[in-house]
């Protein structure tokens, strides 16, 4: 089976030529290719060119499509989100408005625990109902590859149901699915007054059963005042490690706790957040490859303070954005409004902001090989949008532009 993508307007690439991520200046170079086309054998890429020199002998009989009014580009890798979960908190938005604060609603019960509540009282097949009409309308909207933690289960029965879900979703949908064990969320309520119990709990039991089955590729821990200290994140990322995980963290988001310090230290794959780095940190993430992860959407509608992109870019950081999905920090899952923030808050510019949601999100979740740009031998996730050129994606907010999904070489119908 063959698909032929021709005479593509504008083709954004963003190809790595080889490294693992773009740093610096090098995230600016989006390997635009105008008048493009794309080979596509079964779930692969197998060409990618300018039309004119595309070699018609490679065409065994494929599907054609036309591509002249379309902007190409890879499609989007969401590195960050707590896709399955059950509830709203749409009740906090409100309280939010009125003045009151993320941690304070936190503070009385509602917050993360609220979002615990509820997805503990669902059923594994509730959430996948729920979290399976996400990922379509995710599909829809360009995303082809979602990273989901669980986190709202906090006890083991809960959890292994949430990462039962999140791994059966990779089986059975058509996005491509990353699990994420995040037990290190909150300490539960009926841990508050012994809270080591917890983590020994994390470490001793739900660790080494997922391992076992497999159930994550990563571990993250919300390192964070009044959550996991940077001792007891070390602790459990180190026993994390020790059985087979790579390892991730929710890193400086509401005060500055150590979490991007520790991330270097460990060499995790990404620290995430970031809103609250210092400044002497920033080249340690450098020179350990962590790649910083951002999440803008979070700090606007929380209305906090935005991570220092321009100078994490200017150290040399690969900087990577996501969505951070969930009901209570940011309840988006659009990546173009987060390159539309991105830029308007963060001052990143535009290409920066695809190269963060596109290869520098794939090697987020260490996917760089597979996903995040189109060259031949990635899988055949290229979307297809209605606009006159790339800018337009963060230009042109609050809709979507989407035009075709080719989803592991197969146009999706919605
Ligand atoms: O990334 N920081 C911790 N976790 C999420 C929020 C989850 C929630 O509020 O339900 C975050 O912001
Ligand atoms: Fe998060």
């Amino acid at each position: 089976m063959q698909l032929l993508l021709e005479h593509i307007r504008q083709l954004v690439t963003v190809r790595a030529n080889g490294a693992r991520f773009k740093t610096g200046e090098a995230m600016a170079d989006l390997g635009i290719v105008e008048d493009a086309s794309v080979l596509i054998e079964g779930k692969t890429i197998a060409w990618v060119g300018r039309a004119d020199e595309f070699d018609r002998t490679l065409d065994k009989n494929a599907t054609v499509v036309n591509a002249a009014e379309y902007v190409a580009l890879p499609g989007f890798v969401d590195a960050h989100t707590h896709l399955v979960f059950a509830g709203s908190r749409d009740d906090e938005f409100a309280l939010r408005t009125a003045g009151k604060s993320y941690q304070a609603i936190a503070e009385q019960g509602g917050g993360i625990m609220s979002t615990v509540r509820a997805t503990r009282a669902a059923t594994k097949k509730e959430l996948k109902k729920l979290a399976s009409r996400r990922l379509d309308a995710m599909l829809q909207h360009g995303t082809t590859t979602v990273e989901i933690k669980s986190g709202y289960g906090l006890d083991p029965d809960s959890e292994i149901k949430m990462l039962e879900a999140i791994n059966e979703l990779a089986d059975d949908h058509f996005m491509t699915v990353v699990p994420t064990f995040l037990g290190a969320h909150v300490i539960p309520p009926e841990h508050k007054n012994d809270p080591t119990r917890y983590i020994d709990l994390v470490c001793e039991r739900m660790l080494p059963y997922i391992a076992k089955r497999q159930l994550a590729r990563f571990c993250d821990v919300f390192c964070e005042q009044g959550y996991f200290s940077v001792n007891d994140s070390r602790r459990i990322l180190q026993q994390a490690r020790s059985l087979g995980f790579e390892l991730k963290l929710h890193a400086e988001e509401l005060t500055p706790s150590g979490g991007s310090e520790l991330a270097a230290e460990l060499g995790a794959v990404s620290a995430d957040h970031l809103e609250h780095i210092g400044e002497e940190t920033i080249p340690k993430l450098r020179e350990a490859g962590v790649v910083a992860l951002l999440l803008p959407g979070v700090s606007f509608f929380l209305n906090h303070r935005y991570a220092p992109a321009r100078k994490l870019i200017e150290a040399g950081v690969p900087v990577a954005l996501a969505t951070d999905f969930n009901p209570g920090s940011c309840m988006s899952f659009s990546i173009p409004l987060m390159m539309t923030i991105a830029c308007t808050q963060m001052k990143m510019t535009p290409e920066e902001a695809m190269t963060a949601c596109t290869l520098n999100a794939a090697a987020a979740l260490k996917m760089e090989n597979r996903v995040g740009s189109v060259e031949a031998g990635k899988e055949a996730d290229v979307i297809l949008y209605r606009i006159p050129n790339y800018r337009y994606l963060a230009y042109h907010f609050g809709m979507n532009h989407v035009a075709m999904v080719i989803k592991g070489g197969v146009i999706l119908e919605f």
